[in-house]
């Protein structure tokens, strides 16, 4: 066999083993993200909160705003994610609630470019769904107030239907009308619909392709349809009147939504491209400079750690790279 050939197999069969590993891996992080052993240990030991350093901010409201002004000053604007998920009490969603409206008031206070992005299952949705509507409610009419927004950031597919309703709601009462939006995950089948109802109600929307790991029932089971999908929903988002985040790290992405944006002459200043704190910093700054507008998601908090691991399921070779940097330091 010629060297070329035997090479370009070698190459296929190593890239075929590593597109085996990645989903286990992908898999073992996503189960590890629910392992409450190992969230104790790392969310209470100094070397878990170093390594996690990279993708969270800190763990305190003062930690959040001195990122969200260094992001600021770097010409990005910036989205405050308050970490926790799932809250079993009214006490801990009203705790939860409480932060994100200290948040509200200090980004108003310090004029900061920044909103607030909000899990509806930290504000109780798995316990009490009317607590968390109301908490919302209460959050959108604090962020209109201060001429604000709150994102409602989109979790796994068994609440995509009830936090696509509360959104809809609390959209159509004039008080929050446009103060409230929402995100959608280009790896469930059921987006383009959503997207087309949310745009007739005229509600922003974050387009990602999707964290969770979701049955091939109701998801594309293959990246390359996740990639297709997330491409057909941004020229939705793009082509509407209103105003929407593009959020991948995703260079093809990118490049599609940019090359989407030139063909149809849609101004820059008619989108942004939003981004994870710690991920493709290079590509963010690269955006800026080529005149885009780039929001990058801070997170920050105790319960940093399914959000942590998810980070690390979406690309495991963070963990040498974490590692690598932990032992440099
Ligand atoms: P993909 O995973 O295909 O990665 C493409 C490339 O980006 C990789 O090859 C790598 O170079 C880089 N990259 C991606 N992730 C990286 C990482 N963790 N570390 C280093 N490099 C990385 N999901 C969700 O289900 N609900 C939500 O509400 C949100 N909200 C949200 C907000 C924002 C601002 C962003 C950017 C993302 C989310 N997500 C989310 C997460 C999203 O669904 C998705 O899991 C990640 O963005 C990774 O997908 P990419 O589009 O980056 O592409």
């Amino acid at each position: 066999m010629c060297d070329t050939k035997r090479s370009a197999m070698t190459r296929q069969s190593s890239a075929q083993r590593k597109g085996l590993r990645m989903p286990v891996l992908r898999s073992a992080f996503i189960a590890l993200s629910r392992n409450r052993s190992l969230r104790r240990f790392c969310e209470q030991s100094k070397i878990g909160s170093r390594l996690s350093s990279r993708f969270i901010a800190g763990t305190e409201i003062l930690d959040a705003l001195r990122v969200a002004e260094s992001v600021n000053r770097q010409g990005m604007s910036v989205t405050l994610d308050s970490l926790g998920e799932s809250v079993t009490s009214d006490l801990e969603a009203h705790r939860a609630a409480e932060i994100y409206h200290q948040l509200l008031d200090t980004i108003h206070a310090r004029k900061l470019d920044a909103n607030i992005s909000v899990k509806l299952t930290q504000m109780g949705l798995e316990h009490s769904p009317q607590l968390a509507e109301k908490i919302a409610l209460s959050l959108a009419q604090h962020a209109r107030s201060t001429a604000n927004f709150v994102r409602i950031d989109m979790e796994d597919s068994n609440l995509t239907q009830i936090t696509l309703d509360i959104v809809r709601r609390l959209n159509a009462r004039p008080e929050t009308k446009g103060a409230i939006g929402v995100v959608i995950q280009a790896y469930l089948y059921r987006s383009q619909a959503d997207i087309e109802q949310l745009l007739a109600d005229g509600i922003r929307i974050r387009l990602c392709k999707g964290a969770y790991k979701e049955p091939p029932e109701v998801a594309f089971p293959r990246k390359s349809q996740v990639d297709e999908n997330f491409v057909l929903l941004s020229k939705l988002l793009l082509d509407s009147s209103v105003f929407h985040g593009i959020a991948t790290h995703d260079e093809a992405m990118v490049a599609a939504a940019k090359a989407y944006a030139k063909e149809q002459g849609i101004a820059p200043s008619h989108f942004e491209f939003q981004m994870l704190y710690g991920v493709r910093r290079d590509l963010q700054r690269q955006l800026v400079k080529d005149g885009f507008r780039v929001r990058v998601y801070v997170p920050f908090g105790h319960e940093w750690y399914p959000y942590f691991m998810r980070r690390l399921a979406e690309r495991p070779a963070n963990v040498i790279f974490l590692l690598k940097n932990f032992f440099r330091a």
